[in-house]
């Protein structure tokens, strides 16, 4: 099962231009897992929270590609708060892993990488079945 020790930022190659920076990412290599899915968050009203929920098999990488934001994760029985808001690296999340994102500034532009297509069986959407989710492992 994993912790919040397998939640890490991966830096994605940045190549420095005097016309734009550019960075860029592949599936397998960059991230630890193949994409089947992208998702992106957008136009979220101040104050707003989203995402309070987990996987029992996606992975995800989120990178913040304007703006920033706070990711809250939570393994259970620890919690830890990372902030995003450069666009040449991102967090991934293994799967097993409550997060919440919070703390959004205006404009702010998040895509999201997951290893599966969309699967609403996936979701463990309650914080009490989470925990005994995890206390059943
Ligand atoms: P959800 O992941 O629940 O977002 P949040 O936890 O921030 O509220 O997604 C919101 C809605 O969008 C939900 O009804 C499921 C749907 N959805 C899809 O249909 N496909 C997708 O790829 C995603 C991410 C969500």
């Amino acid at each position: 099962m994993n912790s919040l020790d397998d939640v890490h930022i991966i830096d994605l190659p940045k190549k420095i231009d005097p016309r734009g920076n550019l960075s860029f990412l592949e599936s397998n290599s960059s991230i630890p897992f193949e994409m089947e899915r992208v998702y992106w968050i957008y136009d979220v009203p101040g104050g707003e929270t989203r995402g309070g929920h987990a996987f029992r098999q996606q992975k995800e990488f989120i990178i913040v590609l304007s703006g920033s934001l706070d990711i809250v994760v939570f393994d259970g029985e620890k919690e830890k708060k990372i902030s995003l808001n450069r666009s040449y690296y991102g967090l991934y999340i293994p799967n097993g892993i409550w997060r919440r994102m919070e703390n959004f500034s205006t404009n702010t532009l998040v895509v999201c990488l997951a290893s599966t297509i969309f699967d609403e069986k996936d979701y463990i959407r309650d914080a009490d079945e989470f925990i005994k989710y995890r206390n059943a492992r």
